[in-house]
């Protein structure tokens, strides 16, 4: 048997590919901290993570997690929605951005992300992005997590004006049950 490829680890590849050397990050749903250690590796000693969640349970398992990994240094980690994003950093300021969109593993899955916040915050991101600077969101649908926050955040990306921003979307084409659905938002850079 052939492995298959880990979905988060195919992403953070990606990432590593499109956005070099960042310096203040933002992990959007800090979760188990997995996301929020690899920006803190990326950011490196220089670098700068804020990471967010609404759920005291994350905050504990993410701060953990990266003092396991010695990057406590690195990163601030907040009980607070992402639709507050901008009360904690500049405008322009954000090399990195990443939503890894559903609900905690092993958590209360009516704690997922919802259509409505994840675009109002979505909207604030943009604007905390330097130009060159990226957003990236893993998509998870079907289950719980339903289809509703993957129609609404597909059709909102559909009209960002191509000339200001570059959507990328992704597929695990062949990969059965309604896999994730890597995005990657580029704000395109003045000429
Ligand atoms: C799929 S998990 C994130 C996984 C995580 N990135 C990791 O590395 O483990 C989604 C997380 O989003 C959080 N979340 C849901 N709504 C949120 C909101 N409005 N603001 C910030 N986090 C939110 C949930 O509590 C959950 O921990």
């Amino acid at each position: 048997m052939k492995r298959r490829t880990p979905i988060t680890q195919y992403c953070h590849e990606r990432i590593r590919q499109l956005i070099k050397n960042p310096s203040l990050c933002i992990d959007a749903t800090a979760g188990t901290g997995k996301d929020t250690v690899f920006l803190a590796s990326l950011a490196g000693a220089n670098g700068r993570v804020i990471a967010m969640d609404i759920q005291e349970t994350a905050v504990e398992q993410t701060r953990n997690r990266l003092i396991k990994e010695h990057l406590s240094d690195r990163a601030e980690v907040v009980l607070d929605t992402h639709a507050h994003m901008d009360a904690y950093a500049d405008e322009g300021s954000v090399s990195l951005i990443m939503f890894n969109l559903g609900y905690l593993p092993g958590g209360d899955h009516h704690l997922a992300t919802k259509a409505e916040t994840t675009i109002e915050a979505l909207k604030k991101g943009l604007t905390l992005l330097c130009e060159g600077g990226m957003i990236s969101l893993l998509i998870y649908s079907g289950g719980d997590s339903g289809f509703d926050e993957k129609e609404q955040v597909l059709q909102w990306l559909k009209e960002l004006p191509d000339d200001q921003y570059t959507v990328l979307v992704e597929a695990f084409y062949n990969k059965p049950n309604h896999p994730p659905l890597p995005v990657y938002i580029i704000k395109n850079e003045t000429v």
